[in-house]
């Protein structure tokens, strides 16, 4: 006989970003750019950068040690890491093994996850089913950025958009009618040319002429992303809304992934979502990818923001192109 799924929910979380603060006047002494550029199309005042020391792993590691003690487990309790990110320390081994071995989950399963930026919210849901099929009982999620290591800083299309950090969170088993009441992944590969890291895999292996073509870094086509951005957030949300059974009018916190804020509010409008109900984190940290989620609800948290029973509505988007969306209840 089937066994009953068990509901999966979020028993804490974590995050941390760089102490380096990179303003957009800063910026403007390296590229051909302006604050009122930056801020005027993507609502970004300044991010952080990693120093060249640190790498994602180690960003990873203080989210995951902060999740792991809100939710007031032990790091051998853990049955399995996630680490989402297009920034692993090396392309193998993965970073979760990295993550896995130094904060001590001697019991854990770990394994990467590429997703894009859509990555956390894959990761969730991946991991989710380990915890409602009953194979788990603490999973790991951790969504990790060192994006500044594989910018252009010559080309001012991207580096002026992008930051570094990381957030985490442990799924556990939630009671009946909490926790994550309904999740979707999507993606079509057929948009893979719009965001893209071109060479360093089977490919294009890494070569000089690849990087004096600057091929490891970021390229990517931001207005043709910006329109599938905004039609894929709006359209997720109004499917896992519906398989909830939970209106919009019943949503506490809209936590989208953090890319523009131009993306943010034309979707939050057409959803027809308040703007206290609307969690943004861009403008200080910019586009962290698999971490931004994360980092939003962790501040939100911490602020004491979110309380128990508060629907969350959370999505992400981006390279594959993917996307993938969930509702919560806390
Ligand atoms: O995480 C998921 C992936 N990423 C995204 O979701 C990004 C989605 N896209 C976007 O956020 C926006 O498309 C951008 C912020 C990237 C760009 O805004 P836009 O309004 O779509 O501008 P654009 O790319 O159409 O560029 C307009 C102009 C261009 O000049 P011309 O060709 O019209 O003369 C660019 O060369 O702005 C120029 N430009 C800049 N100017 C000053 C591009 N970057 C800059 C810059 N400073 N940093």
């Amino acid at each position: 006989m089937p066994r009953e799924l068990i509901n999966a929910g979020i028993a804490g979380v974590g995050a941390y970003v760089p102490d380096h603060v990179v303003t957009n006047e800063d910026l403007e002494i390296i590229v051909d750019t302006s604050s009122e550029w930056i801020i005027s199309r993507s609502g970004i005042r300044e991010r952080r950068i990693a120093p060249p020391e640190m790498a994602s792993s180690d960003f990873a590691v203080i989210a995951a040690n902060e999740a792991i003690a809100g939710a007031g487990i032990s790091a051998e309790e853990i049955d399995l890491v996630i680490v989402a990110t297009n920034t692993p320390d090396t392309i193998f081994p993965a970073t979760a093994c990295l993550v896995q071995d130094r904060i001590g989950a001697k019991k854990a399963g770990a394994f990467d996850l590429a997703a894009g930026c859509s990555g956390f919210m894959y990761a969730l849901i991946v991991g989710s089913q380990f915890v409602s099929a009953g194979s788990c009982r603490n999973v790991l999620v951790i969504g990790a950025e060192n994006l500044s290591k594989i910018l252009n800083w010559k080309d001012r299309r991207t580096c002026v958009l992008f930051g570094d950090g990381a957030g985490a969170a442990v799924i556990r088993p939630a009671a009946p009618g909490s926790g994550i009441l309904s999740h979707k992944l999507y993606a079509d590969g057929s948009g893979g040319k719009f965001l893209n890291l071109p060479a360093g895999g089977s490919r294009l292996p890494a070569s000089h002429e690849t990087v004096d073509n600057n091929l490891h870094y970021i390229h990517m086509k931001g207005r043709d992303i910006f329109k599938f951005a905004v039609r894929a957030t709006v359209r997720a949300s109004a499917e896992v809304l519906g398989a909830a059974g939970i209106k919009l009018s019943e949503v506490d916190y809209f936590i989208p992934h953090q890319a523009n804020v131009r993306i943010i509010e034309a979707a939050a409008k057409r959803l027809r979502l308040p703007a206290e109900k609307v969690l943004i984190n861009v403008d200080r940290y910019g586009n962290t990818s698999t971490a931004s989620i994360p980092i939003a609800l962790t501040e939100a948290v911490r602020a004491g923001r979110i309380k128990k029973g508060d629907h969350l509505l959370m999505v992400g988007f981006g390279a594959g192109l993917t996307w993938a969306a969930a509702v919560l209840k806390w």
